[in-house]
């Protein structure tokens, strides 16, 4: 089973951006972390950072059909981003979204997502542990799909 971890604007600065919000932990630890858990849970994951809307889609166009689904942080696109939605509804790929901060606890700006009654399911506000409950429950979604389909 393949994942492809898609993170997006800013979340490269990891580790020195607002860590009072965001953590302390790096973009690098991040990745490293859910390559320790794919392991574990016997799946691949591979992880793709760009600042760039457009790069994001082409991305989630170019890795669908390699892939079994999308764990994914949109950063502040989650907001704004229709083209994203369009992208990863239009590939067919279920998707888990994820943040690091409690979206809701934050701006009201911030408690819109155009990602998630899209999202098989939504983890925000546990750090890193976000990605790392996110993956867990896609690959549990993922292979529960796959059984009812065989
Ligand atoms: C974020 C939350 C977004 O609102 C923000 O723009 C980010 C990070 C998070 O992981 O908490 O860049 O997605």
């Amino acid at each position: 089973m393949k994942i492809a971890v898609v993170h997006g604007p800013n979340l490269n600065l990891l580790g020195q951006r607002e860590p009072a919000i965001y953590g302390g932990a790096t973009l690098a630890e991040v990745d490293r972390q859910l390559h320790t858990l794919a392991m574990e849970l016997q799946v691949e994951v591979t992880c793709f950072q760009s600042n760039s809307e457009g790069a994001l889609v082409d991305h989630v166009q170019g890795a669908a059909e390699a892939v079994d689904g999308f764990l994914v942080n949109a950063g502040a696109y989650t907001h704004t981003s229709v083209a994203l939605r369009d992208a990863l509804t239009g590939v067919g790929r279920p998707f888990v979204e994820v943040h690091l901060s409690n979206v809701y606890a934050r701006e009201p700006f911030r408690h819109h997502s155009y990602l998630s009654d899209r999202a098989v399911g939504v983890v925000a506000g546990f750090g890193l542990e976000s990605y790392l409950s996110g993956l867990r429950g896609l690959v549990v979604h993922l292979r529960q799909a796959a059984k009812h389909e065989s």
